[in-house]
């Protein structure tokens, strides 16, 4: 932690930059993060990023590079592919996207023409921007059509997607989510997929981590294309990367780079390199093991208090609040808990009538509270600081105190050691 706080420099050269970071560092440290993209990078993962990688450049790939002095660049690179490939057990890597979205906008690149057929999952359902929402470049440039979930079960409705592959013969169908809280069936994806001769590509940003730990079915061996991000159940550096059959490889390579981006963010990179080596140990297994024990104890520490819980439960890190009973917003609920510290994330729930902006509901994500080694009967703690700020939202008072109680409560908690 006091290499977190060490901002000499910055004071320095600028004291209201450094001033920023520091107040940022006490809303992480007294707050409860439930925000289910977001995690706490590891503190080596942080130092990689602050170091002299950040001064290079090195277009191209290991030994291919269009500028000299990559020596150190071309091993950082290696290591971190073949890691990730060993994580995940692929036989191919690029470790170069910047983020999520890069890697999506990669592999569209790669294996699609503008205006083909794309089937995904509808952003109301659970789905992402750049699975082909109409104001990202995916839905501009491509002419997507979306699944969704059953309206009784809340679940993937498989027989759904089959058929809208049937009917639209797509060129390629994306599997993975934003907001999905149960387990994806990958080879049910690649059964449809092989009926209509589509690509599948499996977006597993979210869940990355569990997939690493074994508690999830792995894609790759299903998956023509699998993208995902670092920064979130991986507990990585901001960034995507992508994997993928051998044969696609050079391909996938030439859509990174140099048909969407540039330079690579080589400190990035290294982070990553060590993100990885980190997520292969057993104790990243047993953290992985406890998101979802959390998530589970808090889905039914809200459900016993009378919320109601999309599709009943949860099998990953993540659940979905349906607060139409409370007669609350989504967006109404996030702004009062973060009167309290409680960080949350407004969402539509599958069906909703309100606007995205305004939502019925609200995601919640435990990879954060995991990491600080909050525990299940810590789940009901939270649930009832929720529960309290959300029933009292007008009582300024009641407000007050339980923003007091939480962070008397995270200081049993550290985030980075002291
Ligand atoms: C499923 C999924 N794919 C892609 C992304 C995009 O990642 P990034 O924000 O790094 O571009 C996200 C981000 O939340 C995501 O949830």
């Amino acid at each position: 932690m006091s290499f977190l706080r060490k901002l000499d420099l910055v004071e320095k050269v600028d004291p209201e930059i450094a001033e920023l970071i520091l107040k940022e560092l006490d809303r992480q440290v007294y707050g409860i993060n439930l925000i289910a993209s977001e995690n706490y990078a590891d503190e080596a993962v942080i130092q990689v990023q602050a170091t002299v990688l950040t001064n290079k450049y090195a277009e191209g790939y290991p030994s291919r590079r269009y500028y000299s002095g990559c020596e150190m660049y071309d091993q950082i690179e290696r290591i971190a592919v073949e890691r990730v490939k060993q994580l995940f057990n692929a036989e191919h890597a690029n470790v170069q996207p910047h983020s999520g979205s890069q890697a999506n906008l990669a592999v569209y690149l790669a294996f699609l023409k503008p205006g083909d057929t794309v089937l995904a999952m509808d952003l109301a359902h659970g789905g992402h921007l750049t699975h082909g929402s109409s104001i990202n470049f995916s839905g501009i440039l491509y002419r997507f059509i979306h699944y969704g979930v059953d309206r009784s079960t809340e679940l993937i409705d498989y027989d759904q997607v089959e058929k809208l592959a049937l009917e639209y013969k797509p060129r390629m169908i994306v599997a993975g989510a934003s907001a999905y809280p149960r387990e994806i069936d990958f080879k049910r994806f690649r059964e449809i997929c092989d009926k209509v001769g589509a690509y599948l590509m499996v977006d597993m940003a979210h869940i990355a981590g569990l997939i690493a730990a074994g508690l999830h079915m792995n894609p790759v061996p299903y998956a023509d294309f699998v993208t995902s991000t670092t920064q979130k159940t991986l507990k990585g550096p901001r960034g995507g990367f992508i994997l993928c059959r051998r044969e696609y490889a050079e391909a996938m390579d030439r859509a990174v780079f140099p048909g969407t981006q540039s330079g690579p963010l080589m400190h990035i990179i290294a982070a990553k390199a060590v993100a990885f080596k980190l997520a292969s140990t057993e104790e990243f297994r047993e953290y992985q093991r406890l998101i979802v024990r959390d998530a589970r104890a808090l889905a039914s520490s809200l459900d016993s208090r009378g919320y109601r819980i999309v599709s009943g439960g949860t099998d990953n890190h993540l659940l979905l609040v349906d607060l139409k009973r409370l007669g609350v917003s989504g967006r109404n609920a996030q702004d009062v808990l973060e009167k309290t510290r409680i960080y949350v994330n407004k969402n539509l729930v599958p069906y909703d009538e309100k606007p995205p902006y305004i939502t019925s509901g609200i995601r919640l994500g435990t990879s954060c509270v995991a990491a600080r080694s909050m525990k299940e009967s810590e789940m009901d703690t939270i649930a009832r600081f929720i529960d309290t700020s959300l029933k009292n939202r007008r009582d300024s008072t009641i407000l007050k105190k339980v923003e007091e109680e939480v962070i008397e409560f995270c200081k049993s908690f550290p985030i980075y050691g002291d």
